[in-house]
Parts: structure tokens; C-alpha cells; sequence
């Protein structure tokens, strides 16, 4: 089997990451922070060094500004249904997921929330100042995609922040947190949301929102928090604000591990390591007749996915080939983000999507290309 959807779910995880959800499991499995017993203070520990290591890993100063969620989505949904009030206006992009799109769409229904998405080039990259263009003096938040997952295009987030003013940001790094390096507070990205289980090598069920110290948010789920049970009311304080319920411990023990494990391996070194892997087989991929790449040319401001179809014939028949013939996972079909295809030209059947990650070897793309090339001519 060559997996290649590591853009959907990375797969496998370190060692280090199942061994610290089954270290969790087996030997702790007690609730953190809701008993004062030494087993519940070992959850409690374990909880709080992983937000220690995600805070690293992001450049977050202080880790109780990191809030964990079950998916970047639940993140999105708490930035988005948090901050956001009757009549506000968003600026955001056309190559949006629908962990974005559909938010608003419910927000625009419900608190009459508009919505301006500004159009990418045909690469998938925006242009800082048609968001600038964009603002009114109602716009509340510009969200952008740091990388879309269609295209893999990364965008230039600092110079977008150098045009907002006061505007908050909300950057969706579902796709970058552990791909490419990310420095929140030195980009002083408002409110950034992320998944633990993609590049971040994390298990599913884990991730979350970073909240800098300017955002007030309302929560979006209200009840015990193991913090000031005697008050009807919920904490003010982070990141209790905003952890209702039992968390996913083990999840967080195993999103903590892989964290660590990415900090000692570099993610700058990786990610350049990952490039030239991909860009190598970008130029296979390139000479095979019939095949039509999307997103960008080289290997700069992009991740190591693409989208590509085959004239003639449609992306799920191809999907089926790869699988059933050649043992080779990918992603048909729009990927969850049909903005991004409509974008591109390719709504409503998608593209192919090839998605390396941290166990892809130069072998694994080699035999992509060369099943792409048997296909292609079959
Ligand atoms: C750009 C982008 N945003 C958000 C998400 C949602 O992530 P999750 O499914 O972990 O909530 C994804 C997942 O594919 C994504 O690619």
C-alpha cells in the first residue's frame, strides 16, 4: 500500500505518539483536573505539556492562549460563532474549505453576517491588497486559508496582515501546522486554527484555536470545566473559557508526543526536504499526456499536494484505478472545499489529489508517477 492522502489524515504516526495515547490509557486514564488525586494530576500534566509543546511549535508565548478542540472545524466554528455579531462583514477568500464556507453561510442566515470572498489568481494565491480592497468599516475578521487543500498554495499571511489595521485575522492552518514553520505571535495572527491530525502527526479528534490576547470570544459550549464549580457562570479564565467537558486526553497525549517529536526532527528542514521530493515528482507528473496540473508552477509558497486530472476521464474512475490496481490511496472529488473548484474550473467533479507527508518516500511518488503514466496511456 503507498498512502498518499496524508492531506485528509497523515498515516502512519511515530512510534512515540501511539505509545504516549496507550502510556495514557494503560497506565493513567484518570480526568484531568477534576479530582485531586496524584492520577488525575498526571492527566493534568500530560494536558499541560502538550499545550506547552503545540505553543511552541506555533510560537505561542503563552500556552493558556492555546485552546483544544476536536478538529480544526470545532476550532473555526468558536472563532467564527464567538466573535462574530449581527451585521458584521468578513472578508475572506475564494479557495475557502467548507470548515469556512458553511459557518458563514449559517452566520449570514442567522445574524445577517456579510460575506466578501476575494478572488485568488488561478494559482490559488490572493492578493493582499483585493483584501484590502475588500474591507469596510463594518468588517469585523478576514479569514484566510493558510495553505488551501486543494491547490497547496500557501499564502503570504504577513504581508495580508500588514493591510488589515485593526482587523482581526483568523488564519485556518489545518493544512500547515507541521508542514511549514509558523510563528503566530510573531506574525500577530489574531485567532489561528489548527488540526493535530494531519501534518502535526497527531491522532484524529485533536486540535484548536489560538487566541491572542486582544480577541474576547464567546464560548460555544458552556459546563464543567473541573475550575470554580461553586459558580453557575463559566471561567473567564483560558483556557478553561473555552474547555468545556471531558477532553481527549488520550488524543492530547498523542497530539503533545508527535508535537515534541516534530520540534527535535525541525519542521524548516523537513518541509525543504518535502519540496524537493515533491518538486521532483511535480516534474514526472508534468510529461505525462493528458495530464493537467493545477495550482502552482515551482515548488515556492506551495505544500507538497496537487490537484490533477486526466482529460477524459473523470477523477473518481482514476481514484478507483490507483487503489484497486496500483495499491495507491489518494483523495478524488472536491475535497470538501468546492469554492476552490469552482475557482479552478473543476466543480463539480474535483481533481485527483496526491498529498505527501512525513513517511513519503521518493520510491512511493516514483510509483504514483509511472501508475499516472500507465493510466494515462491505457
Ligand atoms: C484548509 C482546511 N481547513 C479545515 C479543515 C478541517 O479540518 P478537520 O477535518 O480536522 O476539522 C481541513 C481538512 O481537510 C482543511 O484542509
Amino acid at each position: 500500500m503507498i498512502y498518499l492522502d496524508h492531506a485528509a489524515s497523515s498515516h502512519p504516526k511515530p512510534d512515540v505518539v501511539m505509545d504516549a495515547m496507550m502510556g495514557f490509557l494503560r497506565n493513567i486514564g484518570a480526568n484531568p483536573g477534576r479530582s485531586g488525586h496524584r492520577m488525575s494530576a498526571a492527566a493534568a500534566r500530560i494536558v499541560f505539556e502538550a499545550r506547552e509543546s503545540v505553543a511552541r511549535l506555533l510560537g505561542v508565548a503563552d500556552s493558556r492562549r492555546v485552546i483544544f478542540t476536536p478538529n480544526a472545524t470545532v476550532a473555526v466554528n468558536l472563532a467564527l460563532f464567538g466573535l462574530l455579531k449581527q451585521g458584521d462583514h468578513v472578508v475572506t477568500t475564494s479557495v475557502e474549505h467548507n470548515a469556512v464556507a458553511r459557518p458563514l453561510a449559517r452566520l449570514s442566515a442567522e445574524r445577517a453576517v456579510t460575506v466578501t470572498a476575494v478572488q485568488t489568481d488561478g494559482e490559488g494565491l490572493v492578493d493582499p491588497s483585493s483584501i484590502r480592497a475588500g474591507l469596510t468599516d463594518r468588517t469585523r475578521l478576514v479569514v484566510v486559508a493558510h495553505a488551501s487543500n486543494v491547490l497547496g498554495t500557501v499564502q503570504p499571511l504577513a504581508e495580508i496582515k500588514d493591510v488589515l489595521g485593526t482587523v482581526p485575522l483568523l488564519v485556518d492552518a489545518a493544512q500547515t501546522a507541521g508542514a511549514t514553520p509558523i510563528d503566530v505571535d510573531a506574525l500577530g495572527a489574531d485567532l489561528l486554527a489548527f488540526t493535530g491530525h494531519k501534518a502535526l502527526l497527531g491522532p484524529q479528534g485533536t486540535g484548536g484555536l489560538v487566541l491572542s490576547s486582544k480577541i474576547e470570544l464567546s464560548p460555544l459550549v458552556y459546563g464543567g470545566t473541573g475550575s470554580r464549580s461553586e459558580s453557575d457562570l463559566q471561567p473567564d479564565f483560558l483556557p478553561d473559557r473555552f474547555e468545556s467537558g471531558t477532553s481527549n486526553t488520550p488524543g492530547i497525549a498523542g497530539l503533545g508526543a508527535a508535537c515534541s517529536y516534530l520540534l527535535a526532527r525541525g519542521i524548516e528542514a523537513q518541509h525543504r526536504e518535502a519540496m524537493e521530493r515533491f518538486g521532483r515528482f511535480l516534474q514526472k507528473i508534468r510529461r505525462i499526456p493528458d495530464l493537467v496540473l493545477y495550482g502552482r508552477e515551482g515548488t515556492d509558497a506551495r505544500l507538497a499536494l496537487a490537484s490533477f486530472n486526466l482529460r477524459g476521464r473523470s477523477p473518481s474512475d482514476v481514484g478507483r484505478m490507483l487503489d484497486e490496481r496500483y495499491g495507491i490511496m489518494v483523495r478524488v472529488g472536491l475535497h470538501c472545499a468546492p469554492w476552490a473548484h469552482k475557482r479552478i474550473g473543476t466543480f463539480p467533479s474535483g481533481t485527483i489529489r496526491i498529498a505527501a507527508g512525513a513517511s513519503t518516500s521518493d520510491g512511493d511518488l516514483d510509483r504514483a508517477a509511472e501508475a499516472l503514466a500507465e493510466i494515462a496511456r491505457s
